[in-house]
């Protein structure tokens, strides 16, 4: 069922919807293509999203073959300041369900240091580490339209030239530290993730709502490869949808 929205130009991106019990390994099977093609033209960079929907797909991503991780760098599009053990780490999160799994090389997986107490000096030392182009951006979706710690109104979204600012989120742990819309928008390949139908709504907003990536910093990622599920697609246009009528 649609939700009436006045759906404005089709973006230039590719919508991806798929059934639930398939998402995990679909997300893997992109990744590890993406992962691939990016071998093919130099140094390959990762940038992984946070929060609960990517843990399946990173599991399967481990599992994929004939991906080169000894050269891949990884890096992280916003982590919570917690200390990088704590259950709401993005760090902890990937390394249980990814990185812990596959032969990258420690010293290229480059953690951003939200326990520490001075989150400007953290930001501004994740900066220098960050590539100046972001091969791979991963990214998740919130039911209010966030992405990365970019939270509708929140001072981060209207950045113009930093590159990682703290962040204050309106769901605890609500300091973090993320990426800013240069970060994304400059991005080669974007993926953003979501599933299930709580979701749908901020997918219709940031495909096809009017321009206001302020209130819905999703739209930043407008114009990459966006993986659903079906509840996640419900609100998008035909044949977006996934549905055949
Ligand atoms: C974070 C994430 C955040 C996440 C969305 C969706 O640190 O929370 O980076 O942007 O992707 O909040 O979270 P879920 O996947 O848990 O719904």
């Amino acid at each position: 069922m649609n939700a009436g929205f006045g759906f404005g130009k089709r973006k230039s991106g590719e919508v991806v919807v798929v059934p639930a019990k398939d998402f995990d390994e679909r997300v893997a099977q992109i990744l590890a293509e993406a992962l691939r093609g990016e071998e093919r033209s130099g140094p390959v960079n990762l940038t992984l999203a946070g929060g609960g929907t990517p843990r399946g797909a990173y599991e399967c991503l481990s599992k994929e073959r004939r991906l080169a991780w000894e050269e891949v760098e990884v890096f992280f599009g916003d982590e919570r300041a917690v200390p990088p053990d704590h259950p709401d780490s993005n760090y902890r999160m990937a390394m249980e369900s990814l990185l812990s799994r596959v032969p990258v090389s420690p010293e290229r997986v480059h953690r951003m240091e939200g326990d520490q107490p001075d989150l400007e000096a953290a930001a501004t030392r994740y900066e220098r580490l960050l590539p100046a182009t972001l091969g791979i951006l991963v990214l998740g979706l919130g039911k209010d339209g966030h992405t990365a710690s970019l939270f509708p109104g929140g001072d981060p979204v209207g950045e113009t030239s930093r590159r990682v600012m703290p962040a204050q989120g309106p769901i605890p742990p609500r300091r973090r530290l993320t990426i800013t819309p240069p970060v994304i928008q400059g991005a080669h390949r974007i993926f953003v993730l979501a599933r299930g139908s709580e979701k749908a709504h901020a997918v219709a907003q940031a495909l096809y709502g009017d321009i206001d990536p302020v209130q819905c910093p999703a739209q930043l990622a407008r114009d990459g490869t966006w993986i659903l599920d079906e509840s996640a697609g419900e609100e998008l246009p035909l044949p977006e949808n996934g549905r055949n009528s």
